[in-house]
């Protein structure tokens, strides 16, 4: 029997599972018993204004003991900064607690975990960018998101905007990584559809990427794949406005395995090309990731080791045809009808383009694309990208 490339085990892995996974319609309900599971008694719930008026705030608290103290940071913003994470931390030091709740999207958890950071560390966020630069391990954090996207309740990073710059930093530590990721779809209803459809791009993307990195072993193929059957079956409906409960359901679980496909074997060059445009346009980073997804996965099929990944990943998600037209398409497809923009000819900035590439040539994500990424190939996938050609 001839097993299928991503069968075969040659690449190691060291997994551990550090976040304890609650999965269901209506799950929210468990929120204080969880927390009275983990002892705690002092609470900083960090989450956005929108979620607060939404209802679900209150919804999370009448779950939580009368014994327990909850104090709510509801300053979060759409792409947190390091002054956001100064402001949380700030609320945190004067709460001291001894459980984190995050209750939103990325942005609430990236916080959350930053806040944590700053709290058990001192310092400032630029010291944590990297791996593990922390010496004291932080505050448990419970992750109950409100958006199918970014996997951060499953990540030991938090993805953190340097204010001066807008500069993303990555900053992980083991035990950033949240103690439990509690998922209910039903939360994620009152999301805005653009909301949901930029984050499912995210997720979408997320999913191909983590499938085909140099770092890919077989636990991370084994989520990516998941990750990927599970989101084409949910985004078409979800990008149509028709998403029901099950469908919500099956993106928020792809969303999460595609965090722990990355968690495992980190993202490629999609991610390296996002990150140095949403830095210099007021673009949202799923929007900025799926626009790109196509023109990197013609360009990682030239490898035919890649182009047989990208098979296999279509493959099992029932798509026909060779993997790397399929994946292709089905993005595009999807762009075209969520009247998201498939590329930035209309930003009209192609004279940017050399200086986006070296930026993007910086970029930590770009050493784990399967395929070398150098400045002057980022000049030609820019070129691809920003002008519609
Ligand atoms: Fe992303």
């Amino acid at each position: 029997m001839v097993l299928p490339s991503s069968l075969i085990a040659r690449a190691g892995f060291d997994f551990e599972p550090r976040t304890r996974l609650v999965y269901g319609e209506g799950v929210l309900e468990q929120l204080g018993d969880l927390v009275d599971e983990l002892g705690a008694r002092r609470i900083l719930l960090v989450t956005d204004p929108g979620l607060e008026a939404a209802g679900h705030v209150g919804h999370a608290l009448r779950t939580i003991g009368k014994s327990t103290e909850v104090a709510v940071f509801a300053g979060v913003s759409e792409n947190p900064t390091t002054s956001d994470v100064e402001r949380a931390a700030e609320s945190a030091r004067r709460h001291a607690p001894d459980l984190f709740i995050a209750l939103g999207g990325g942005s609430s958890i990236d916080t959350a975990k930053g806040a944590s950071f700053l709290l058990t560390n001192g310092g400032a966020m630029e010291d944590y960018r990297g791996m593990g630069k922390a010496t004291r391990p932080l505050v448990p954090l419970i992750a109950v998101p409100t958006t199918a996207g970014t996997g951060s309740e499953v990540q030991s990073f938090a993805l953190i905007e340097r204010a001066s710059d807008h500069q993303k930093m990555a900053c992980g530590d083991p035990t950033a990584a949240p103690r439990i990721a509690l998922l209910d779809p039903e939360l994620t209803e009152t999301q805005p559809r653009r909301v949901a459809v930029c984050t499912g791009f995210d997720a979408l993307t997320h999913a191909v990427e983590s499938a085909v990195t140099r770092k890919r072993n077989p636990i991370s193929t084994l989520f990516a794949t998941e990750a990927f059957r599970l989101i084409v079956l949910a985004l078409p409906d979800v990008v149509a406005g028709t998403a029901d409960t099950e469908a919500r359901g099956r993106m928020l679980l792809g969303a999460t395995y595609a965090g722990l496909a990355i968690e495992n074997s980190m993202l490629g060059a999609a991610h390296s090309m996002a990150n140095p445009l949403t830095a210099r346009f007021p673009l949202h980073h799923g929007q900025t990731v799926g626009a790109m997804l196509p023109h990197v996965v013609r360009y990682n099929a030239e490898d035919a080791g890649t182009a047989r990944h990208y098979d296999e990943l279509a493959a099992a998600a029932g798509l026909e045809g060779p993997g790397v037209d399929a994946i292709v398409r089905l993005v595009e497809d999807l762009l075209a009808a969520s009247g998201l923009m498939a590329d930035f000819a209309q930003l009209g900035d192609a004279q940017a383009i050399e200086e986006l590439a070296a930026a993007a040539a910086q970029q930590w994500t770009a050493k784990f694309n399967p395929r070398d990424v150098d400045e002057a190939a980022f000049v030609e996938l820019y070129r691809a990208a920003l002008t519609g050609t």
